[in-house]
């Protein structure tokens, strides 16, 4: 009887204490990484978002790709539960927003944040040789939709010299299509073919990986919602992975309107959008290790 009720004691004190702190008992996503971490965008659980602002406590670039505000007005840090698949107890989701101040230096055109890996350089960095997977989950904020009316790059490698992305992965209306699809994930190869398209999931986690071989020029991508394991969703297909550069892990809102995206165009006022990402990792893809 005593150790019954006892029993039934600490199971109350546990149920209340899980309310009181949800993050430390909150259903964790059960996906473990395999493989040797090159950069980490992992977030810890106790990361604060002026933590964003100090190269000693953030993750990514401070001064990279932001306008004047700095990462601790534009980055939320949502306590999203259940957390991505590559997240747990120890690390968390971080929200990149974009609002009327979200301009890069001149490029009025755009709307944009991005996050860059502190460690990954534009030429002859670890990022773009060998093979690399990028894993990356997203969750859509409903209090700060996007408007897919407009084009969003969300996810890509950039060139050194800026002339062309390695992968594209997007969101909204590619200008110059019907939109059709709109409302879908889009992965574009080099060439900007689509490679790779699903419906954004307004709920759930939605997870990605683009395994990169720098070597031999090949790209492929690999897709689970939820907590479900990674698996391939395109053979390992032809692409050109040269020309070196960076990772780009955010938001870049195109405008509408123009030929001139970059410098011109229409951009609504009022915007304030966000992308919520979780389990954010480069991983050595050597001898075809990748973390499902
Ligand atoms: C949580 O994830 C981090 C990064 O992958 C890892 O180092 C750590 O061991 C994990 N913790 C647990 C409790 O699994
Ligand atoms: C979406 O963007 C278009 C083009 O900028 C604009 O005309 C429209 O009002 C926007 N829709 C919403 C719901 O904000």
């Amino acid at each position: 009887m005593i150790s019954s009720l006892s029993i039934l004691a600490s199971a109350l004190l546990a149920a209340s204490s899980a309310a009181a702190h949800p993050s430390r008992f909150a259903k964790r996503g059960t996906g473990v990484i395999q493989c040797p971490v090159v950069f980490s965008g992992l977030v810890p659980a106790d990361a604060t978002v002026a933590d964003f602002d100090t190269a000693s406590t953030s993750p990514f670039n401070t001064g990279f790709v932001r306008g004047s505000e700095s990462f601790s007005e534009i980055l939320l840090l949502p306590g999203v539960t259940p957390s991505s698949r590559f997240d747990n107890d120890s690390t968390q989701a971080l929200e990149v927003t974009i609002n009327d101040q979200s301009i890069f230096q001149t490029q009025n055109g755009f709307r944009r944040v991005g996050l860059q890996f502190k460690d990954d350089s534009n030429e002859g960095g670890q990022g773009a040789v060998g093979v690399r997977t990028l894993h990356w989950s997203v969750k859509q904020d409903p209090t700060k939709p996007l408007n897919l009316t407009h084009e969003y790059l969300n996810v890509w490698h950039e060139a050194a010299d800026f002339s062309a992305n390695q992968f594209n992965f997007e969101m909204g209306t590619i200008i110059g299509t019907s939109g059709a699809d709109k409302d879908n994930f889009k992965i574009l190869n080099r060439q900007n073919t689509e490679v790779f398209s699903v419906p954004v999931d307004e709920a759930a986690w939605q997870n990605f990986a683009i395994t990169l071989d720098f070597d031999k020029n090949t790209i492929q991508i690999f897709y689970s919602a939820g907590d479900e394991p990674l698996a391939s969703v395109t053979d390992v297909l032809t692409n050109d992975n040269s020309g070196g550069g960076q990772y780009q892990i955010g938001m870049l809102k195109k405008p509408t309107g123009t030929d001139d995206v970059v410098n011109s165009g229409f951009q609504e006022t009022g915007i304030d959008e966000g992308q919520i990402y979780g389990g954010l990792f480069l991983e050595d893809s050597a001898d075809g290790c990748i973390s499902l």
